[in-house]
């Protein structure tokens, strides 16, 4: 019997339940949304979406959206939360960044990205694809975690995290290469964008949380997202549990500036914007 193989991309973000991360995210993805100064009418899509931190506020300012996501819990997650606040142009379906299969060329006014597509295996593709969907006049805006930035909190935990996962397998292009200037460049480039056409600034993501510490947020990530899932099992693996907990922990307590026992983490990551 022929069976599909597994995509370990999909694999990876159905492992977990990203909706819990995403609680503590809600605040900085409205705050996204309003910094685009967008006017609608206008077409949305929101690559990576999860259940919605970026594609709710975009519909509930007026937006007809689409948010495509790999992961066929978090398409189900966001079209619950559409649902439930009533918002009847905002759409989640299943699909890779990739390849958008079933998208039109020039389809939208905004092809929007906060933390998603760079996640997806091949970039090259990807900067293609959200190139070729989005309309000329129209503007790609990519949120995109810094590597080797000791401020960008969610590339400090994943750095952490992959120190105690086994070498990925050869080819495989590290989603962090994203918050390279000169990477974003060259795919852009390739995929007929000219440099003069891209900014790229740094900017500041919020995870807050009242009620849950640090500790409680580092326990969440080990729980729910799926990199960090993996890198507790293999540290199970090999007796080292307690020194990734101890890592992240730390990490996590260093860059917390709440001072009333809940979270507030600062993480620095690279907006990209693209005028086409
Ligand atoms: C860190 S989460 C961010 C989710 C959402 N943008 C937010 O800010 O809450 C990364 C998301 O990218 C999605 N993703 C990863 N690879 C993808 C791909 N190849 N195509 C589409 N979505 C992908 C995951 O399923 C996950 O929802």
């Amino acid at each position: 019997m022929n069976q599909t193989p597994i995509n370990p991309n999909k694999a990876l973000w159905e492992k977990g339940d990203f909706t819990e991360i995403a609680t503590l995210m809600r605040h900085s993805g409205e705050a996204v949304v309003k910094s685009l100064g967008l006017r609608p009418p206008l077409r949305a899509l929101d690559l990576g979406c999860g259940d919605g931190t970026t594609a709710v506020p975009l519909a509930r300012m007026g937006a007809e959206v689409v948010g495509i996501d790999i992961a066929r819990n978090l398409v189900a997650a966001g079209n619950k939360r559409a649902a439930k606040a009533g918002l009847n142009r905002l759409k989640f379906q299943e699909g890779d960044a990739c390849n958008l299969e079933g998208v039109g060329d020039d389809s939208f006014d905004l092809t929007l990205s906060v933390f998603g597509a760079m996640f997806a295996p091949k970039p090259h593709d990807v900067a293609r694809e959200m190139v070729r969907a989005t309309k000329p006049g129209g503007r790609i805006v990519m949120g995109n975690w810094i590597p080797n930035d000791p401020t960008s909190f969610v590339s400090q935990l994943l750095k952490i995290s992959s120190s105690f996962t086994p070498p990925p397998p050869e080819g495989f292009v590290s989603p962090m290469t994203w918050g390279v200037n000169s990477h974003i460049v060259e795919r852009f480039g390739q995929a007929g964008v000219p440099k003069e056409k891209i900014s790229m600034d740094k900017d500041t993501f919020y995870f807050n949380s009242e009620d849950k510490s640090p500790v409680h947020v580092v326990e969440s990530f080990r729980r729910f997202y799926g990199p960090t899932m993996n890198a507790f099992e293999a540290a199970e693996k090999n007796g080292k549990v307690d020194e990734l907990n101890q890592q992240l922990v730390e990490l996590a307590h260093a860059q917390n500036t709440s001072t009333n026992g809940g979270t507030s983490i600062p993480a620095t990551f690279l907006r990209v914007t693209v005028y086409l």
